[in-house]
């Protein structure tokens, strides 16, 4: 049977949240094989026996018969890196550093075949600098090969909980072919999701909006213009938000939230972009939110 993105094999690396929900709903929605690697094995553990989770609550809920979630699970292979070079699609889902990302990119330009998608799903980082670094070494960007290699980079961003969100985000590079673009989109309708489409501009549409009112909330708490637990009510009650910003900072990871800012505001040169203070000396405390257990409030699960 044909399918419009043609994925018959999806690799997935970084097995964190991002990358464990885009395992989870590739292989449980698009039905995807899904070979997943991630350098920590800690990390794998900890997000297959999440996976596993979130099936069998799928399951006791009715949604999905425990066959489907015995395929779903089934359809996720860990992998060590070399593992994914035969993947016609891959989505990093790493830790959002511009120098860590491009060598990946490298990488897989390298190792992977010349028709494979590299997906990033940066939440931030501009994917025409992702894209200039899968250009294998020694060809010119400007070449037909060259341009073919970062052709096949973009930006599909998911959001968190991704099993529970309903967008994607599509960004194309400078380089992006229309053939990609068009593949990444069917995969990520595949998934479940709704998708719209931004210009590779810093943040995107997402965070260009949400960052700013994420960092003017902890400069409420910082210039004590109320008490967290009063910011985070006024927003939920008063504008209906599922979450307060505090809480939301901590559930996106305040070091995340900060490495958005700050590539938000190196790429915009705005002032409007500054991370607060209190912000970066929490990232300098290793207070990252609910990812370990500490950041505007406390986590013990
Ligand atoms: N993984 C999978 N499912 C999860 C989950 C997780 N981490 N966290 C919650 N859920 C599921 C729950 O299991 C529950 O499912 P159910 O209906 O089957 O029982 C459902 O979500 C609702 O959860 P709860 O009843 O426990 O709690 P809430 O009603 O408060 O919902 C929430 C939790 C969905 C996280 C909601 O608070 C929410 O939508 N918050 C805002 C999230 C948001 O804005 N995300 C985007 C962040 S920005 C981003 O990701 C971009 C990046 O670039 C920074």
């Amino acid at each position: 049977m044909s399918i419009p993105h043609g994925i018959r094999t999806l690799g997935v690396l970084g097995a964190g949240q991002m990358g464990l929900g885009i395992a989870f709903v590739s292989a449980l929605r698009a039905k995807v094989p899904v070979l997943l690697h991630d350098r920590s094995p800690e990390q794998v553990t900890k997000g297959l026996a999440l996976m596993d989770k979130l099936l069998a609550k799928d399951v006791s809920k009715g949604r999905i018969t425990t066959e489907a979630a015995k395929d779903a699970r089934e359809r996720v292979t860990v992998v060590d890196a070399k593992g994914l070079r035969d993947v016609d699609m891959v989505v990093e889902a790493v830790s959002e550093n511009l120098l860590l990302k491009q060598s990946i990119f490298r990488s897989l330009a390298a190792e992977l075949r010349p028709d494979a998608i590299l997906a990033s799903n940066t939440s931030s980082i501009s994917i025409t600098k992702i894209a200039a670094a899968a250009v294998p070494e020694g060809l010119s960007a400007a070449s037909e090969q060259g341009k073919a290699s970062a052709g096949r980079v973009v930006g599909l961003h998911f959001f968190n909980p991704v099993p529970v969100m309903k967008l994607v985000e599509l960004i194309s590079a400078l380089q992006t072919t229309p053939e990609t673009l068009g593949r990444a989109e069917s995969f990520a309708i595949a998934c479940g999701k709704e998708v719209t489409t931004s210009k590779d501009v810093p943040g995107f549409v997402s965070n260009a909006l949400l960052m700013p009112f994420i960092n003017e909330a902890i400069m409420c708490l910082e210039k004590g213009t109320a008490t967290r637990d009063h910011i985070d009510t006024t927003l939920k009650l008063g504008m209906n938000h599922p979450m307060g910003p505090l809480q939301l900072a901590d559930f996106i990871g305040l070091d995340t939230c900060l490495a958005i800012q700050q590539t938000l505001y190196e790429g915009t040169r705005d002032s409007k972009y500054r991370p607060s203070i209190l912000l970066e000396r929490m990232v300098d405390a290793q207070w990252y939110g609910r990812k370990n257990g500490k950041g505007f409030y406390e986590y013990n699960d």
